[in-house]
């Protein structure tokens, strides 16, 4: 992942080369502790890096787990290693010996930054252990190794417990991918059967820029140490920055239209912008074509513009809170959008700037930094971000405008020397969540590599002959690297001998209690899933949402057919049907959380707010999205007599049964289709009713009584909930279920 509490300053910093003054903070040697064997790599270190000393806060007994640093080897570096965490699925199959278990995947979980420790996505995400806000530990029960022996890498050399010597630091990509392989032969010489297990690599964010360089060292190698079966990468960076950060923003404002206050014009507004600056690709199934490079210099921004974007860039949220802060001192009642506010004049203002500029032109302040200029607006002017210091926008989830978050801090278990000891972990230095990574021993040096869009293909054609998966996931509330982006991403690339999916990914899948858990598309052994209601950290769930678990379950170790795309001649056919309304954009949740993480509550705008928009931006958005049969696809998902639409959707305006016809009447059966409109484009629904005596009385009221009651009409206040909710169950507030 990327760093939590340094937000978007610290990606930008990173990933737009920004100049900080830091030393090299990654820098260190492993320690050794009693017991080390010499000579190289054999099972005879299993009882070394076994973790056995009780952890201090676990209260619970734990599977089986080895930790350390396992050295990559690289000439003139003794002491630049990776560290690892290994847990074991069941009582000795990491430990098993080789040719053993060979069919039984293992997985390795990677974290982003560049320079973020894998050992956050231990402790926050998809380990056994699990650090709360108060700094207890508590037992995750969905932690990935219960699914298969799973290791979490702290990589590249010099990031959380791995360690670098002051010149060791890799200069790009291609030497991470060189080490990388380098510990893992090490590391599957402690676990021989891991030699000949099905690996999977996983990992979310700048993994999505490690991942298919560690996968493009592995198809370079003569002989590798493992056999790489799938990779799967979450919110990832494999386009550039234009691509996962600043094309998307309209579609993050399309999910999340609260950051401009449901606002028609300001839309409009970025809609033209993102048009202008080349962000409207079209994404049509199947591709015809590539799309063009986008970045400096595009659009008629010069290289000498951009720079002066990217040096103001981090400015700005600055720039806001100082603004902020000597208003509060002014005049706190410029802080508030009350009629006649400071705030609300110049929302006004910057209306009026709109109407009166000269259309067709971009923005000469933000240029194309979309992304920026949305954040902006919404801690400027849409409720309930306005007036936040920026660790107010939540850039890895939208909904989240809380502010201060409750702590996410690792270090204190970590760095604990009791800690240490047991994993370890080395001793010259401390456990740090992310460092901003010094590429070529220097820290004002970006990542020098290409992203990875420019080999993908190349790549795609390397997996599919020697039978590599790849799984591509995103969690539908991430601002930061969206879906639009990897979906981008994935119809510019030509995987199977064909150029993107061939037909739009709008497959529902439900989680284990068979509630709507995202969408899923699966064609020519590529898969594309969408989680709804999960943010940049997907497996970060809450107990009740499991979706990670399951896409791991399913999708990654699994082969669920879900949304496969199925051929017969010329016929073709998607498991689980295709269905409009999932296609393209997936609106998010109406409740946006606010307040400080102790006294947290929702805000939500006046349904007819959104009602309004609902049917604004139908007439906005031209969706290519041509159902063939759109009707047909419901049968199976409808078979359900209890079908019905969460109020909540009803409420808001966003379903608005239209017409409804009786077409088949048995004594058996009613057949009642029901054109209904969500987002404004239509669907067909069929309502098969077991006949009962009851039902036949009913039936004819449940035809003609299909629009919104009249309590059910949108209303014109906000709903607040500020009744006091914990972080833990904050995910639960929302409606997930849409029972189509
Ligand atoms: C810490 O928080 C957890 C749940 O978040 C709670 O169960 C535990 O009692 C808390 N511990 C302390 C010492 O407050
Ligand atoms: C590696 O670490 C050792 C301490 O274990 C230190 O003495 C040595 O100088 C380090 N080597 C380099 C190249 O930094
Ligand atoms: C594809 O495989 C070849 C070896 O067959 C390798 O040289 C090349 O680097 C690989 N490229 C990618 C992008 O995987
Ligand atoms: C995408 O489609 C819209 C609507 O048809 C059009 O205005 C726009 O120019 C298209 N974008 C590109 C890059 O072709
Ligand atoms: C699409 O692919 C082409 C050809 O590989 C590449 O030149 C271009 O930069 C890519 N465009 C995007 C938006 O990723
Ligand atoms: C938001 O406020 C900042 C600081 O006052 C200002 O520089 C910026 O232009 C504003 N952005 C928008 C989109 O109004
Ligand atoms: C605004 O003022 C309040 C009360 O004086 C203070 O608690 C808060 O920190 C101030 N906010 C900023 C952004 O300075
Ligand atoms: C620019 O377009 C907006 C509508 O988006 C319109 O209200 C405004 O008058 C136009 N400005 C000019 C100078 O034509
Ligand atoms: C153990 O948990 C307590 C809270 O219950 C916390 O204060 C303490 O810092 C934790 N210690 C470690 C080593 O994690
Ligand atoms: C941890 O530190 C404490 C005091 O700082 C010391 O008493 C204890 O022996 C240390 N434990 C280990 C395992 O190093
Ligand atoms: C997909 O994977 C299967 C099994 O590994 C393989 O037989 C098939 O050829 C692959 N299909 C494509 C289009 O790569
Ligand atoms: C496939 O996964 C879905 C989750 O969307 C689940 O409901 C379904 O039961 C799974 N199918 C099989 C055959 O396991």
């Amino acid at each position: 992942m990327l760093p939590l509490r340094l937000s978007r300053v610290f990606v930008s910093a990173s990933l737009l080369v920004l100049v900080q003054c830091q030393e090299n903070p990654g820098v260190g040697y492993p320690h050794d502790y009693p017991g080390k064997p010499k000579g190289p790599f054999s099972p005879a270190w299993q009882n070394y890096f076994e973790v056995t000393e009780p952890l201090p806060n676990v209260t619970w007994s734990l599977p089986r787990n080895f930790a350390g640093n396992i050295p990559v080897d690289r000439p003139g570096h003794p002491n630049d290693t990776l560290f690892f965490w290994a847990f074991e699925k069941e009582q000795g199959s990491l430990t098993a010996q080789e040719f053993e278990r060979s069919d039984e995947p293992w997985g390795i979980w990677l974290n982003g930054g560049p320079g973020s420790s894998s050992l956050l996505g231990l402790l926050f995400e998809n380990g056994p252990i699990h650090v709360a806000a108060n700094y207890s530990l508590y037992s995750n029960p969905y932690g990935w190794d219960n699914l298969a022996d799973y290791v979490w890498v702290d990589q590249p050399v010099g990031v959380g417990f791995a360690t670098a010597d002051n010149t060791g630091f890799v200069a790009d990509e291609d030497q991470m991918g060189e080490d990388f392989f380098s510990f893992v032969a090490n590391l599957v010489e402690v676990f021989p059967s891991l030699k000949h297990r099905p690996l999977h690599i996983t990992g979310e964010s700048y993994a999505g820029t490690y991942i298919p360089y560690i996968t493009k060292t592995y198809f370079g190698l003569e002989n590798p140490p493992v056999k790489l079966a799938k990779i799967a990468i979450g919110d990832g960076t494999i386009g550039n920055v234009w691509v996962f950060e600043e094309l998307p923003t309209l579609t993050v404002i399309e999910t999340y239209p609260q950051l401009i206050g449901y606002d028609h014009d300001v839309f409009k507004y970025f809609q033209e912008q993102s048009h202008l600056c080349g962000f409207d690709i079209n994404l049509t199934y199947p591709e015809h074509g590539h799309f063009p490079t986008l970045g400096p210099p595009f659009a008629g921004l010069g290289d000498s513009t951009r720079k002066k974007h990217d040096a103001s860039k981090k400015f700005l949220l600055k720039t806001a809170l100082e603004t902020d802060a000597r208003m509060n001192k002014s005049n706190l009642k410029a802080r508030s959008l009350e009629p006649g506010s400071e705030r609300m004049r110049r929302k006004e203002q910057w209306k009026r700037d709109l109407t009166g500029r000269a259309n067709g032109t971009i923005d000469p302040w933000y240029g194309c930094d979309l992304y920026d200029e949305m954040i902006d607006y919404a801690l400027n002017f849409s409720l309930p971000w306005k007036g936040n210091d920026e660790n107010g926008f939540d850039v890895y989830d939208a909904p989240d405008a809380l502010d201060p978050e409750a702590p996410m801090d690792g270090s204190v278990f970590l760095n604990n020397n009791v800690t240490r000891a047991a994993i370890h972990a080395p001793t010259s230095k401390d456990w740090v969540e992310s460092i901003n990574y010094p590429f070529g021993n220097n820290v004002n040096n970006g990542d020098p590599s290409v992203e990875p869009m420019a080999f993908l293909t190349e790549l795609a054609t390397n997996a599919s002959r020697q039978h590599v998966g790849v799984l591509i996931y995103s969690g539908n509330d991430d601002t930061l690297v969206t879906h639009r982006g990897s979906e981008v991403v994935i119809q510019n690339t030509t995987f199977g001998g064909i150029q993107g999916f061939t037909i739009q990914p709008s497959t529902p899948w439900y989680d284990d209690n068979q509630e709507y858990a995202g969408i899923v598309h699966q064609e020519r052994n590529w898969t594309y899933v969408l989680i709804k209601g999960a943010g940049h950290l997907v497996p970060m769930q809450q107990p009740e949402r499991t979706q990670a678990f399951i896409l791991l379950r399913e999708f990654i170790l699994g082969s669920n057919e879900t949304g496969f795309v199925k051929t017969f001649g010329s016929h073709t056919s998607v498991v689980g049907g295709t269905d409009p309304n999932f296609a393209g954009v997936l609106t998010g949740q109406s409740g946006i959380y606010y307040g400080s993480d102790a006294t947290q509550g929702t805000y939500t705008y006046p349904a007819a707010t959104i009602g309004q928009w609902e049917t604004f931006i139908w007439g906005a958005t031209q969706t290519p999205y041509v159902p063939t049969n759109s009707c047909q696809v419901q049968e199976q998902a409808s078979l359900d007599s209890s079908l019905r639409f969460p109020e909540e959707l009803i409420r808001d305006g966003r379903v608005t049964p239209s017409t409804s016809a009786t077409l088949k009447e048995s004594q058996s059966k009613i057949v009642t289709k029901t054109a209904w409109l969500l987002k404004k484009r239509p669907f067909c629904v069929y309502v098969y009713k077991e006949r009962t005596s009851e039902s036949r009385r009913k039936s004819s009221s449940c035809r003609t009584n299909t629009s919104a009651s009249e309590q059910d009409r949108p209303g014109s206040e906000p709903v607040i909930n500020a009744s006091p909710i914990t972080a833990r169950t904050k995910r639960s507030k929302q409606s997930n279920a849409l029972p189509i």
